[in-house]
């Protein structure tokens, strides 16, 4: 595990961007392990930037950086911090978990790779949790991969994810959790794209997410059906901090030749960590110097699942690889 010891500073620059939830969450546990990274924001933050204004992002990026962005919702982002990024020469380690931004965050590998660029994407519970996982079963080649998540909604049902949620679900598929007495709707995502890189023997890949708050899946599929997502997307994260669990979970469900297996990774309080804690190592390795090979790094080379479970547990989540079969 790479930790620095304290009062030691990092070889390069960690800039956070976006000052929300999980920017400051990140932020502060980059200054647990002895990181002071920069925080950046349009409103809040050390400084100020618009991550779609490539003059706000010249200004502010410097070659070197390690930047880990965390502006969401990735539904509606444009890679053009990513390719800005590129021509300066910034490492990236971002919190997308949408389907199309890893889309065209892969297009621009060959140019990453010439430029000696990593891009480390969809670090979070999508989708270098569920690589880890996968790599932590000893599945060698699997054919299924079902992701479920419970967040803990009364502290993650901020704007950017609740859009982002509400601009991917399908309310007409849902599936019952295998651990948990409780069902998801499906929710396209980012891992859909990135895992069978890594796996090219996975048929399918689905996210099933529980908004894990009382009576919110039927009420946010009501008012979808009437149009009313701007007033949801409004009033859902402080319905959700009222009404919302503190309790969470994610679960990697896999098949292999007729066998399964399930990690499960949940905490009583805080396992927002579960999502968060993978662009921490990211960054401590980049931030420290590692030798990592530019272009879009696979998910299951972002981190080592020995090293992201170990410091998981010792923030209180429980990790659980078992070979249950559901
Ligand atoms: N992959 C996964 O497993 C995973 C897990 C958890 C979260 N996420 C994603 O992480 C994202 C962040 O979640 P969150 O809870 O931190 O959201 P949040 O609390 O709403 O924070 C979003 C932040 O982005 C900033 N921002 C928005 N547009 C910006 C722009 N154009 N330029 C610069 N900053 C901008 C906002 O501040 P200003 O308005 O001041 O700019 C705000 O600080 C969400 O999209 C969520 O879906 C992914």
């Amino acid at each position: 595990m790479v930790r620095l010891p304290r009062g030691e500073a990092p070889l390069r620059r960690v800039i956070v961007l976006g000052a929300g939830f999980f920017g400051r969450a990140i932020a502060r546990r980059l200054a647990d392990v002895g990181i002071a990274p920069v925080v950046a924001s349009r409103s809040r933050g050390d400084v100020r930037i618009d991550v779609e204004d490539d003059r706000a992002i010249r200004e502010v990026l410097r070659q070197g950086d390690v930047v880990v962005d965390t502006v969401g919702p990735f539904q509606t982002r444009s890679t053009r911090l990513v390719e800005g990024a590129i021509e300066i020469g910034c490492d990236v380690v971002d919190l997308s978990d949408s389907l199309a931004y890893a889309r065209a965050v892969l297009a621009l590998h060959d140019r990453a790779a010439s430029a000696g660029v990593r891009l480390f994407t969809s670090c979070s519970a999508i989708a270098t949790v569920a690589a880890s996982a996968i790599r932590a079963s000893g599945t060698v080649a699997p054919e299924t991969c079902d992701l479920f998540l419970a967040p803990a909604s009364a502290e993650t049902a901020n704007p950017a994810t609740v859009r982002a949620f509400l601009a991917s679900v399908d309310w007409s598929r849902s599936r019952e959790f295998p651990a948990d007495r409780r069902r998801g709707h499906r929710v396209e995502s980012a891992a859909a794209a990135l895992l069978p890189r890594s796996w090219p023997s996975l048929r399918w890949v689905d996210f099933w997410v529980d908004p894990n708050a009382p009576f919110a899946a039927r009420s946010l599929a009501l008012a979808s059906r009437f149009g009313l997502m701007s007033l949801l997307s409004a009033v859902a994260p402080l319905s959700a901090r009222l009404l919302g669990r503190r309790e969470g979970s994610f679960t990697v469900a896999l098949s292999e030749q007729g066998r399964y297996s399930l990690v499960r990774l949940a905490a009583p309080r805080g396992s927002y960590l579960i999502a968060a804690e993978p662009a921490v190592l990211a960054a401590e390795s980049l931030g420290s110097g590692a030798a990592i090979p530019p272009g879009v790094v696979r998910s299951d080379a972002q981190v080592d699942p020995a090293t992201l479970f170990a410091r998981l547990r010792e923030l209180g989540v429980d990790v659980r690889p078992s070979p249950k079969t559901w």
